[in-house]
């Protein structure tokens, strides 16, 4: 077991936001990003102070495991060498953990360029979106050791943090990948998750996938209302900035259908946000696979 997951930091008390916001991305121990999170939590409910503003780092701390390894590495269920429901929950807890720090990073980096009216309600829609991916990191993180398991037994890839690397200089774009692209597609596969381990008899794990599943909802919710208010702040069109947004930076693998047409419609993303990319990218899938196969004809 890896003793570098359970150092503990010291835990400011009653600091302004941006300081524990500074210190979770700092820190590397994923329990104790947990433990600084429910912290800014009391803090800002006693306090409400969102601090001074803050560069956050270019990246968060991380535990030395799970290694990070390229996506086409990374070994299949079959070939993970651990049971299918350890192998879906340790995946998803490597997404909850980038999620608190996701939660984080935005909050710091995009607070300058907003309205100083917003700046409270800013900090506070962030603070508690990362205050739902702690507790799911820390349920996934407790159901991982009940099972035998532990986050950081298998690796994990980095792709999350490349497409916040993609997005860092432009709240648009963050909004768009890391809510409207990345958290809705939680909400096509989170069902799907729990069915699959109702499959491999882990009733436990099912219904704490599918209490994580129900809360993403309201992150979706929130990343759409934080977009069109940007968007309206810039005087731009919100659904064909994002359409263009998703061609340009999302991996065709995010709009693979089907969809799960009533929870994305529950956070407020209609078929006409992601059918028109989804069919954008299905045509240029087309076409890719027509010009190959016409190369492949001449050359014969
Ligand atoms: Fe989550
Ligand atoms: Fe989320």
């Amino acid at each position: 077991m890896p003793a570098l997951s359970f150092v503990t930091t010291q835990i400011p008390i009653q600091a302004a936001i941006s300081t524990y916001a500074s210190r979770v991305l700092t820190t590397a121990s994923p329990l104790d990003k947990v433990r600084l999170t429910r912290a800014a939590v009391k803090s800002w409910e006693t306090s409400r102070t969102p601090g001074p503003t803050v560069t956050p780092p270019d990246r968060p701390s991380r535990p030395v495991l799970p290694k990070i390894i390229p996506p086409s590495e990374m070994p299949s269920v079959k070939r993970s060498n651990v049971p299918s429901n350890v192998y879906y929950l340790h995946s998803l807890a490597h997404v909850e953990l980038n999620a608190i720090d996701l939660c984080f990073d935005t909050m710091l980096r995009f607070e300058s360029v907003l309205p100083a009216k917003d700046r409270d309600e800013w900090f506070e829609d962030w603070l508690s979106i990362a205050s739902d991916e702690a507790r799911h990191f820390k349920y996934l993180h407790d159901r991982l050791l009940a099972l035998g398991s532990f986050y950081g037994e298998l690796p994990a890839h980095d792709i999350i943090w490349k497409s916040a690397d993609v997005s860092k200089d432009s709240l648009r774009e963050r909004l768009a990948l890391g809510q409207l692209v990345a958290e809705a597609r939680g909400l096509d596969a989170g069902p799907k998750l729990a069915e699959r381990l109702i499959g491999s008899g882990d009733n436990d794990s099912a219904a704490t996938v599918r209490q994580i599943a129900d809360e993403e909802v309201r992150h979706v919710q929130l990343g759409v209302k934080w977009f069109l208010k940007e968007c309206e702040r810039v005087m731009t069109d919100p659904i064909r900035t994002f359409h263009d947004i998703a061609l340009r930076l999302s991996n065709p693998g995010a709009f693979a259908q089907p969809f799960n047409e009533q929870r994305r419609r529950q956070a407020g993303l209609t078929p006409e946000w992601y059918m028109p990319v989804a069919e954008e990218m299905e045509r240029q899938r087309k076409e890719r696979t027509k010009s190959q196969s016409t190369a492949h004809e001449l050359r014969s």
